[in-house]
């Protein structure tokens, strides 16, 4: 089974567009690991084509407060801006579909998804020390998550914890003795510094690990969120990643 492994969509049709036409042929099924909305102007037709096409989905913090099951005073402004707009745009299937979605960590069928931490889905994992610190709390050896929007893992080894340097768009074999707690990158808002559209690809047979990047029409999607009077902040922060 080849998983494309998505995560951090933000309602950036363009970004999810682009990354199907690029993995197009390299998967079996989709997964996702949350925060299909908030931020971008796209909430209905990211949400609807997830809804139709990915087979395995955990809820993210954007997912709850754009579907107003969280109070949003603890979001800075600009982030509850953003889900306000969301909650209003959004039509009743789709948010009848974001309310439902699981707490992650699930079991996907051979690997798991988590939207923060296998622990709490509200918690950054983003350092080796914070990666630490859940050792002995991963519910399987290939655990994928999303919510920092950074891509890259960690590796569990013989009692350490590594980052593991995964080149792009490469095939690489992992060990069969390590555990991996994986952030496939964001889709829809990537903040690692590259712009580009963020995704992985995990095949089990083979027990190989991909991550992949791609261009995508970030004008488009940033003309869109001026039109829908979203934060400016959030159209410029697409074209730096950051
Ligand atoms: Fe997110």
């Amino acid at each position: 089974m080849r998983s494309l492994i998505l995560s951090d969509l933000h309602g950036n049709w363009e970004a999810l567009e682009a990354v199907l036409a690029r993995a197009d042929g390299t998967f079996d099924r989709v997964v996702c690991c949350g925060d299909l909305v908030g931020y971008g102007a796209d909430p209905n037709r990211v949400t609807a084509w997830v809804r139709a096409n990915v087979a395995e989905v955990v809820r993210g913090n954007h997912d709850r407060a754009c579907s107003g099951m969280d109070d949003l005073s603890w979001f800075n402004p600009i982030a509850r801006e953003a889900a306000e707009w969301t909650l209003r745009a959004l039509d009743s299937e789709n948010l009848a579909y974001l309310r439902a979605l699981p707490r992650g960590p699930i079991d996907a069928g051979g690997l798991t998804l988590a939207h923060g931490s296998p622990v709490d889905e509200d918690e950054y994992v983003a350092t080796v020390e914070e990666a630490r610190m859940i050792e002995g709390h991963l519910p399987a050896p290939r655990c994928f998550f999303g919510h920092t929007h950074l891509q890259g893992g960690f590796e569990y080894r013989r009692g350490s914890v590594v980052r593991p340097h995964f080149a792009l768009h490469r095939p690489a074999r992992l060990h069969r003795e390590s555990w991996y707690l994986v952030n496939p990158g964001s889709t829809g808002q990537p903040r690692d510094g590259d712009w580009r559209a963020a995704y992985a690809l995990y095949d089990e047979e083979g027990d190989e690990l991909t991550l992949e990047r791609t261009e995508y029409d970030v004008e488009g999607a940033q003309r869109k969120i001026r039109e829908a009077g979203l934060p400016e902040l959030l159209a410029l922060r697409l074209e730096t990643g950051a």
